[in-house]
């Protein structure tokens, strides 16, 4: 599959701060792809780079075949964003919070119900968008963000600060518009998202892509590939290598039905990010 966005060697500046280095990577057409990494890592000022609003200080930007900030700006009918800050107008009711952007977008307002039926909020139509929870405000961040279907949707941390409950029905929905063909870009510093909505992660460290993959390939590839084994009569779990002499040992467990579990030990990404950076998210 083709890139649907790109950068190559993008560095991005502030004044004496330097937010991003030697930035690459390529996200792939119908791919849900994280941007992983700590506070301050670089995650809004890539989404910002991406969606037009900050111009890299050097190197590439691509986005659905544009390259210049002004360009890649007026793409924003081909691209939706939830951005960290909310920019919903508090006073207007959620029906007139979308139907201000269906207008913008030349969508019409009569698919706004069933936009809010999708994201669960049927009922909040007539609400003032200012009485909402954290959690609904959020859904309706992402209804309008995805009003006008596009193919390319960007969400920055689309779950943080919100409870297991709310975040499992994102999810649910980031799975459902992927499968209808939206390219997702999302960034986390939560690990366990990650690992279960994405096809492949990016962690970004202090400003630099330290690793990039398929999430199971990369626990494979940073496994010391010990096996854990639970027996008969001992609490502790034995950690033995996976060569001839932990085989030999199974085996014989095995052979006299002492074996009651057998789990393989791939580090989760949480602590190959750890391992790789020195740092928690
Ligand atoms: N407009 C700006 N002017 C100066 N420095 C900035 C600006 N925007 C961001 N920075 C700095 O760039 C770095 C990266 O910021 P960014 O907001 O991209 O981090 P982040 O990964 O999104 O963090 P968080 O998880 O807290 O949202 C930080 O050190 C931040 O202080
Ligand atoms: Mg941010």
């Amino acid at each position: 599959m083709s890139a649907i966005l790109s950068m190559q060697a993008v560095r991005k500046e502030f004044k004496t701060h330097v937010a991003l280095q030697n930035v690459t990577f390529q996200v792939k057409e119908g791919e849900i792809f994280g941007f992983l990494g700590p506070s301050g890592a670089g995650k809004t000022t890539t989404i910002k780079l991406l969606t037009g609003q900050l111009r890299a200080t050097s190197g590439e930007v691509q986005v659905i075949g544009e390259r210049e900030e002004g360009s890649i700006r007026r793409l924003s009918s081909r691209i939706g964003l939830l951005s960290d800050t909310s920019g919903l107008y508090e006073r207007m009711s959620v029906f007139d919070n979308l139907a201000l952007f269906a207008d913008i977008h030349g969508v019409n307002r009569s698919e706004i119900p069933e936009l809010l039926e999708k994201v669960g909020m049927a009922e909040h139509m007539k609400q003032e968008a200012k009485k909402l929870s954290r959690g609904m405000k959020q859904r309706l961040m992402l209804a309008r963000s995805i009003l006008h279907k596009p193919a390319l949707l960007f969400l920055d941390e689309p779950t943080s600060s919100l409870d297991p409950g709310n975040t499992l029905e994102i999810h649910k929905l980031l799975r459902k518009l992927n499968k209808e063909g939206t390219t997702i870009f999302l960034t986390t510093h939560n690990m366990e998202e990650a690992d279960k909505l994405c096809d492949r992660v990016a962690f970004l460290n202090a400003g630099e892509v330290v690793e990039l993959g398929v999430p199971g390939e990369l626990k494979l590839k940073y496994s010391d590939r010990s096996v854990k084994v639970v027996l008969d009569g001992i609490p502790e779990p034995i950690y033995i290598p996976s060569n001839a002499e932990g085989g030999s040992k199974l085996q014989d467990w095995m052979a006299s039905g002492k074996v009651k579990a057998v789990h393989s030990m791939e580090p989760n990404l949480e602590t190959i990010f750890l391992n790789l950076t020195g740092r928690e998210l």
